[in-house]
């Protein structure tokens, strides 16, 4: 029986859910994803620049700080040590970080671990270190799934490469299982539907992570901005914005809004407020998106997947 051999890079809140997700539903009727059970589903690698997390056991770095994603299952220990990662931008917020990693170091730490797919979650503007651990992935002769905004699967050259390599690559930016992106689209596509001329929205987001810490810099909110914007595929004017609200916590709070002209020019309103808890709501896309990597590893089918679970 084969099983799925995941390599994280970037333990924070979304890989927190992940790997409490992995547990929750070990032995449940959750459902199979291409042929593979969550149990199937193992840790196998872990990546990091944070001093507190480099070294401890992945089921310890998933609590450290800054991560604040809420506990939903007990973790045991894994055995899979967070590994100094690659650095490959100098934010501020990286101060004290350390990742003097290669790429061809990473790939040993893959390759004797025997992983398959590797998954990025790193945080937003960290476009050079994704192409780094995808350049390590290939070394590796791993899958690679890109759940942040990264350009890697929108890139031709990029998708070429994994294609000449024969291994699958997914991305770019992960869609939620409930999220704001996905609310929207679907009111955008209710009125575009009822014939309804949509003349201007805005998505506003709120929440306490260290996600929307990183989405002050605008920089590096240009790239979220961009496949959100791409995954609601609205016309009109569209606007996306973040707040950084630490009491938020992992709550995500999006404000919603849509104006737009319908029958005989008459105007049309639409507000909406919803609520999540930001981070598990990625873990699931990404339990289903490292299966279905697998298989396409399995398969031979390499190149860009289209699993329809990723914003852009
Ligand atoms: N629902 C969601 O939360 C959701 C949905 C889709 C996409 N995403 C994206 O997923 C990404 C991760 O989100 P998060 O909330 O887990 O972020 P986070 O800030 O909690 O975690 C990021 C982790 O990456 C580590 N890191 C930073 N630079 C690194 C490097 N060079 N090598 C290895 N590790 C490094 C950080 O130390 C931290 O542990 C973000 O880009 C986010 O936009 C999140």
């Amino acid at each position: 029986m084969s099983t799925v051999n995941v390599g994280l890079v970037g333990i924070g809140n979304c890989t927190s859910s992940l790997v409490q997700g992995v547990e929750y539903y070990r032995d449940t009727d959750y459902p199979d994803c291409a042929g593979f059970a969550v149990r199937d589903v193992a840790f196998t690698a872990a990546f990091d620049v944070t001093p507190e997390k480099i070294g401890t056991d992945l089921s310890e770095a998933i609590w450290a700080a800054p991560n604040n994603a809420g506990a939903f299952a007990r973790v045991p220990y894994l055995g899979v040590p967070v590994e100094e990662g690659i650095l490959g931008e100098d934010f501020g917020d990286l101060a004290g970080a350390r990742g003097g990693r290669t790429p061809d170091q990473v790939a040993d730490v893959l390759r004797a671990t025997g992983t398959h797919v590797v998954v990025s979650f790193l945080p937003v503007g960290h476009q050079r270190a994704t192409e780094l651990y995808a350049r390590a992935a290939l070394l590796a002769g791993c899958a690679f799934v890109n759940c942040m905004p990264a350009v890697l699967a929108r890139d031709p050259e990029w998708a070429g490469r994994f294609e000449r390599a024969g291994l699958p690559l997914v991305g770019d930016d992960l869609k939620s299982q409930f999220g704001s992106t996905l609310v929207h689209r679907a009111l955008v596509d209710a009125l575009t539907a009822g014939g309804v001329r949509l003349r201007n929205t805005y998505q506003l987001n709120a929440g306490g992570n260290m996600d929307f810490h990183a989405m002050r810099d605008p920089a590096r909110m240009a790239g979220k901005k961009a496949t959100k914007a791409q995954g609601m595929s609205a016309e009109g004017n569209v606007h996306v914005g973040a707040e950084y609200i630490p009491f938020l916590q992992d709550r995500k709070v999006a404000f919603i809004r849509l104006e737009g002209e319908a029958f005989g020019g008459t105007s049309l309103e639409i507000e909406l407020r919803m609520c999540v808890e930001d981070s598990p709501s990625a873990a699931g896309n990404t339990l289903d998106a490292v299966r279905h990597a697998r298989r396409a590893m399995l398969e031979g089918r390499a190149g860009v997947l289209d699993l329809g679970l990723m914003k852009a």
